[in-house]
């Protein structure tokens, strides 16, 4: 009988088989920063793998972060993951119920699978949800055109030529915990590329976009928010031009909830056809204990799915 056990917080290199095989099985896609990233902004952070002890093969993982804000505790739980040919076998549920034990009473956020939304509600009690769904809506870079022309009342500069008390207050706006941390270790990731977008007649930010090189080739917007679809084409087309040889990555998703069709129209206007934008339902926001309202109609990504609720 093969023996299994459970790693807390182990080296680089059980993190990167999994972003290998969850990448191949599920197409998901990160930094390989992350890891090292997370357990230094977080106020406590966990990966825990399973594997086989003789075979040494990465079965199952879980992380779990703790962010600590003036409202208390919020914990947040990512890369829940099985490896295909191990599914079905009762590896991932032990993982889960760790890391409900460590949570406790506290608040609590997932991004639900939409596969899997009611499991975390009804055995977990993930039932502070919104009415909407997230969806993801995806273009490759190949089917993208530039727009020879948008909107001339915006403008953008380059994040670091910001200051930073102007987009946290800003960031404020769109999230309502304290994240200047959080934020600004991860604009200072490598291949990652932010930009803030301005009113020019008033001066005012009107939102903020990071693209990030990820796994897989592909690049990822996170987070991109804006207040209106004319400041988003603005900050678009000059983050795409800001990455070098932006043409040759795969592709790109914004996940947006549903409400919020922007994101939509925006991929559309910079799509050469719009049946090259391709859409699916993707996940549902679920807490614990209370749901943090969020400003959807300005959101066209979120920082990311595992620990950051918007
Ligand atoms: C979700 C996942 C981690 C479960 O791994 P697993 O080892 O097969 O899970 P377990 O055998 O421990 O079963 C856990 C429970 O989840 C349920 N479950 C697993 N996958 C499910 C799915 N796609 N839809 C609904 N329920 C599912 C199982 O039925 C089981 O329920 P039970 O305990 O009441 O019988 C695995 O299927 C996976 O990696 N999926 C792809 C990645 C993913 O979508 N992760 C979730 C992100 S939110």
């Amino acid at each position: 009988m093969p023996e299994f056990e459970t790693l807390i917080n182990p080296p680089q290199e059980y993190f990167e088989e999994i972003i290998r095989l969850s990448g191949e099985s599920d197409n998901w896609s990160v930094q390989l920063g992350d890891y090292k990233y997370r357990t230094k902004v977080y106020d406590e952070y966990w990966l825990f793998v399973t594997v086989e002890k003789e075979s040494k093969d990465v079965v199952s993982s879980i992380t779990l972060a703790r962010w600590d804000a003036e409202d208390g505790p919020l914990y947040s739980i990512g890369l829940y993951y099985c490896a295909p040919k191990y599914r079905g076998q009762g590896h991932a549920r032990p993982l889960f119920k760790r890391v409900m034990d460590i949570i406790g009473d506290n608040n609590a956020f997932l991004a639900g699978n939409y596969k899997i939304t009611e499991k975390y509600a009804m055995d977990y009690g993930f039932d502070k949800t919104p009415n909407h769904w997230h969806m993801c809506s995806t273009i490759k870079c190949s089917d993208v055109k530039i727009p020879d022309t948008v909107s001339e009342n915006y403008e953008t500069k380059k994040w670091s030529d910001v200051n930073c008390t102007r987009w946290t207050e800003y960031d404020r706006s769109i999230c309502d915990r304290e994240r200047r941390k959080i934020m600004t270790s991860w604009m200072a990731m490598s291949a990652t590329f932010g930009r803030v977008v301005f009113d020019k007649s008033s001066g005012k930010i009107v939102g903020y976009g990071v693209f990030r090189i990820v796994t897989r080739n592909k690049l990822s917007p996170a987070p991109f928010y804006a207040d209106n679809l004319e400041a988003a084409g603005v900050l678009l087309k000059d983050i795409l031009n800001m990455i070098p040889k932006w043409e040759g990555y795969a592709s790109f998703s914004l996940m947006y909830a549903e409400c919020n069709q922007d994101a939509l129209r925006l991929l559309e206007h910079f799509a050469k056809d719009k049946d090259m934008v391709s859409t699916c339902r993707l996940y549902r926001s679920q807490f614990t204990k209370k749901f943090i309202e969020t400003p959807s109609e300005k959101v066209y990504a979120p920082v990311e799915c595992a620990h950051q609720f918007v």
